[in-house]
């Protein structure tokens, strides 16, 4: 990889700006925010010219939906989610620079003057084509306002841009049945036009700028450009008939606005014009290094989409790198807003006040960096209580007690050094330059891994030198061992900061340390002679009651969810009565019950019917254990024609409720009733 740290004067980060359609949840943490953050931090500690800018996205589709749900228009919606994902950031330690929306008259202007800017150029090839129309509400309809039968797997729910049954991308001609959703009427085709970029002409500057140039980028990233490119790009429209975003600032464009993800873009523009008025000095100078930290579904409009709007505008830079990651899954699933399938960062901050660096330190650690991680509550307490309570934590509660026991809490002179001893300065000198090589990639896993090991380092070293066996014979050399260890904790202060901030800062604030310099870190930052303040416990124990209250809460949803996916299957053809009565059902008792080999829902059962005993497979055994069903009345279906499964020649059906989510369960009597009893 290159290493570009050093060749730029200045860098500007930005970080994708959420959808204000929502709160923020672990996915976009984990994939965005604290990977940014720690880069912006670590920067800062440098002493480098680093800009952090951040923002919502409040147009598009989105919104519009979201408001449509509520019942309220869409500025109260961005009004109320842009305030908690804010305040949610910032008690969550995400040090932006800048946190800006896109509704804001900046953006709006600074957005319309980009769009004029190509527009004039000659940038924009001009389309008519036909979309759906709402006749009723007189409104051309975005492709998730319309859904209908989707053509490749039948799922009657199809949006007319994506099927969620089968994954199908769809065009919204290709719905069969189309439907508005705004009215339910069957949209009817007109013709509309629109601004288009033509990517096409920016293929050969795209491959030379990101397939030959650009190799070092993340091979997930890299990839996903190589594929698009690869497709060959068409012409793509950035202006949508719809009444919510930035007006088309040109004539003849009433009721069109701009493409969200042309304006969402620009946004970081706007929100660096808002910060400074030396904004372009970052965006317009070839000595600024621009990262955009992404996930993986903005790579093209990261990579491809914006720079190619860049370069039609011609005066800014193009992003040097694109740290894209992949997604986290929360306990197996995967996350949505939609589904209520998440952990929110407000109300995670209610919950478990203070501990904000256990989720920026859980969500490093299991970064979906180069594929799809899971969340687990069970591995959030354990990796607290193992990792940050049993190793960090402990290691400089023990040094500060101990400090305080032995020497009033003054840091004490080092006498003689042992090998241990230097090995162990040599070691803790290391670890920040690894840190530093880990960083400067984008690995911040193993960045925070190294972090970890200074604290290893310190809580093994404490351990093997064992100071409180040696207090009494051998004081001189306690001295030198505490002054050791606090050596490790000072530094702890400093590279944990752009990980840990909040931790970081009460260490600091044992040894009084301030303006902290990634420059420092390695050396021997506790001065003998001073004093170190009481020390306060760094980490708490997280206990199962806990996280059984948060797995509780995701069942709840899932529970939830279940019922209001209930969809009760219309009633069949009438038959007669004389066709009921053809059909002989009858209580009976299960007497033997096995599993069929081979197979993982058969059932081979010996049931006593009344009429006689005998043997019926079912397919019940994911459902019930052999055991657990032995003496259980069922009700039975015994004239069906008996037929083979399995080899296994099967007389009779047993009767089964079925549930909306396919769990089965038997329809017994109420009470004990003889074998044979018909049912009628
Ligand atoms: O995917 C999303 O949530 C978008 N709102 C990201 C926009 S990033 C940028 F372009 F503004
Ligand atoms: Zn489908």
């Amino acid at each position: 990889m290159k290493d570009t740290a050093k060749s730029f004067k200045r860098t500007l980060v930005t970080s994708a700006l959420p959808y204000a359609n929502g709160p923020v949840h672990i996915g976009h943490l984990a994939g965005v925010y604290v990977p940014a953050d720690i880069y912006v931090r670590y920067m800062r500690m440098r002493g480098d010219d680093v800009l952090f800018i951040g923002g919502s996205d409040e147009h598009g589709v989105p919104i519009t939906i979201r408001a449509t749900k509520e019942g309220v228009s869409p500025q109260d919606v961005v009004d109320k989610y842009h305030t908690i994902i804010k305040d949610s950031f910032e008690e969550f330690g995400i040090s932006f620079d800048v946190y800006s929306r896109t509704s804001n008259k900046m953006h709006h202007e600074t957005a319309s003057a980009f769009f004029r800017k190509l527009y004039e150029d000659g940038k924009f090839i001009e389309k008519t084509t036909e979309q759906y129309y709402d006749t009723e509400n007189q409104q051309f309809l975005a492709d998730r306002y319309i859904t209908g039968t989707c053509p490749q797997c039948g799922n009657e729910k199809a949006y007319g841009d994506q099927c969620e049954a089968c994954g199908s991308s769809l065009n919204a001609t290709d719905l069969i049945n189309p439907k508005s959703t705004i009215s339910g009427n069957v949209p009817v085709l007109k013709e509309t036009k629109h601004w288009y970029l033509p990517l096409d002409q920016y293929e050969g500057w795209l491959k030379e700028w990101i397939l030959d140039g650009h190799k070092e980028w993340k091979s997930n990233v890299y990839g996903q450009c190589k594929s698009w490119i690869d497709a060959g790009l068409h012409p793509r429209a950035v202006t949508r008939d719809l009444d919510w975003g930035v007006k088309v600032p040109v004539e003849g464009a009433d009721g069109k606005v701009l493409y969200v993800w042309f304006d969402a873009p620009i946004g970081y523009i706007s929100a660096t014009r808002e910060l400074t008025p030396d904004w372009e000095k970052y965006w317009k100078d070839e000595e600024t290094r621009m990262l955009h930290f992404i996930g993986k579904d903005n790579i093209v409009f990261h990579c491809i989409i914006f720079p190619a709007m860049l370069k039609a505008e011609g005066s800014y830079i193009v992003p040097e790198n694109v740290p894209a990651n992949e997604f986290l899954n929360l306990e197996g699933d995967k996350i949505s807003t939609s589904r209520n399938w998440a952990v929110w960062l407000h109300e995670y901050l209610k919950e478990f006040p203070g501990k904000q660096d256990v989720l920026r330190y859980v969500l490093t650690a299991n970064a979906p960096e180069t594929k799809d991680n899971d969340f687990t509550w069970k591995d959030f307490q354990a990796r607290n209580n193992n990792e940050l309570l049993a190793v960090f934590g402990n290691f400089v509660n023990r040094t500060l007690v101990l400090t305080h026991k032995y020497f009033d809490g003054v840091i004490p002179e080092v006498g003689e050094m042992h090998p241990e001893d230097n090995a162990a300065i040599e070691e803790l000198a290391a670890i920040p330059g690894k840190i530093t090589y880990s960083l400067d990639h984008f690995r911040f896993r193993e960045a925070l891994n190294e972090m970890m090991n200074m604290a290893r380092l310190g809580n093994k070293y404490l351990t093997d030198q064992e100071p409180w066996k040696k207090w009494k014979t051998d004081p001189e050399r306690v001295k030198t061992i505490m002054n050791i260890s606090l050596q490790i904790c000072a530094n702890l202060a400093v590279v944990a900061e752009p990980f840990l901030p909040f931790t970081a800062k009460k260490l600091a604030g044992f040894f009084n340390l301030s303006n902290l310099s990634w420059e420092n870190a390695g050396k021997l930052l506790a001065v003998a002679g001073e004093s170190i303040n009481k020390p306060e416990l760094l980490f708490e124990k997280i206990e199962d009651a806990q996280i059984d209250d948060q797995v509780n809460k995701l069942l709840k949803t899932k529970e939830e969810n279940a019922a209001a996916n209930v969809e009760v299957k219309p009633q069949l053809e009438n038959i007669t009565f004389d066709d009921f009565s053809k059909m002989d059902i009858r209580v009976g008792t299960i007497l033997e019950a096995e599993k069929v080999a081979k197979t993982k829902k058969l059932l081979k059962l010996l049931v006593d019917t009344g009429v006689d005993k005998r043997t019926i497979v079912s397919g019940i055994a994911e459902h019930y254990a052999p055991e657990d069903i032995i003496g259980k009345q069922v009700t039975i279906l015994i004239n069906l024609a008996p037929r083979k499964i399995k080899g296994i020649e099967s007389a009779g059906m047993i009767l089964m409720a079925e549930n909306h989510d396919g769990k089965l369960c038997f329809v017994s009597p109420t009470e004990e009733f003889s074998n044979g009893s018909g049912i009628s």
